[in-house]
């Protein structure tokens, strides 16, 4: 079945849990639906796992369209979320809502993410009010990092877990239908499940939140440059993959690939024709 935000709301509403995972390309996406799972994010730390950009910032308009519209044509079922990429929003309401019409229209998104509290709450409203759901992003927001000085769990001093209540109320308000809350305390992710209506997806957020997301490479273990502490690794893809490619590397040299079995033929009467 289609989900849709009001399988969010619903899941919410019966105290069910919603999964999430990135995809960036057809073929993942096409896996990722096959699964079952909810929703499907075509998050900007496609700058980091799929480009090798040291972080999201560089992610421009044009690469989340190209990558979203792949992801859409994989994905069934799943609910496609695709990421407002650094300074799509940030600079004015005006091309938020322009911007987020692109990743609608051109990138067949069904939701778009955006990073930020309180503060984004006239951007939001506006977005929402052009009939595009807007899923929130609190914690710690990649496109930040400047700000935060390094990838820091956020939220653990009484005004900063105040500041991050605050903005799930705010951006429930302005009329998100889902927030992601990123690296922060079990207790203080928590507590925001619990004051806010709207569905919770965690990424190192703890057991409590209403749902969980993750970066695909990272729960495959195939993205060996860090792994943070809250992935759970469910197959180590990555080593698959490099003793796949260097059997192949081998059965080139050594001439065992390919074989008569990997071969087309012809007639041999065109072939004596050819010399
Ligand atoms: O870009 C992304 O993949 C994300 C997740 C880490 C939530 O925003």
């Amino acid at each position: 079945m289609k989900n849709t935000v009001t399988t969010f709301k619903n899941a919410k509403e019966k105290g069910e849990k919603l999964s999430m995972l990135t995809a960036y390309d057809y073929s993942t996406a096409k896996l990722v639906d096959e699964a079952g799972i909810n929703s499907i994010l075509v998050g900007d730390s496609l700058g980091n796992v799929i480009l090798g950009y040291e972080d999201t910032l560089s992610v421009t308009m044009e690469d989340m369209i190209h990558h979203s519209a792949a992801v859409a044509r994989g994905a069934k079922n799943a609910l496609i979320v695709t990421d407002m990429p650094f300074m799509s929003y940030q600079v004015s309401v005006e091309d938020a809502v322009r911007n987020a019409g692109r990743l609608i229209k051109e990138g067949h998104a069904q939701a778009v993410k955006l990073e930020g509290g309180s503060d984004f709450v006239p951007q939001i409203k506006a977005i929402v009010k052009a009939s595009i759901p807007v899923m929130g992003h609190l914690g710690l927001t990649p496109q930040s990092i400047n700000t935060f000085g390094g990838f820091k769990v956020q939220g653990k001093t009484l005004e900063q877990a105040k500041q991050l209540i605050q903005s799930a109320r705010d951006l429930e308000m302005a009329g998100a239908f889902a927030i992601v809350l990123e690296c922060v305390p079990e207790k203080l992710a928590q507590i925001i499940t619990e004051t806010v209506k709207i569905p919770t997806i965690g990424i190192g957020a703890g057991r409590y939140c209403d749902g969980q997301v993750l970066v695909y490479q990272d729960m495959l273990d195939m993205y060996m440059d860090f792994s943070p502490k809250f992935v759970k690794q469910y197959a180590h893809i990555g080593e698959n993959m490099l003793s796949a490619f260097k059997q192949y590397d081998n059965d080139v040299k050594n001439m065992s690939f390919p074989t008569e079995k990997n071969i087309y033929t012809i007639n041999e009467d065109i072939i004596d024709k050819l010399y």
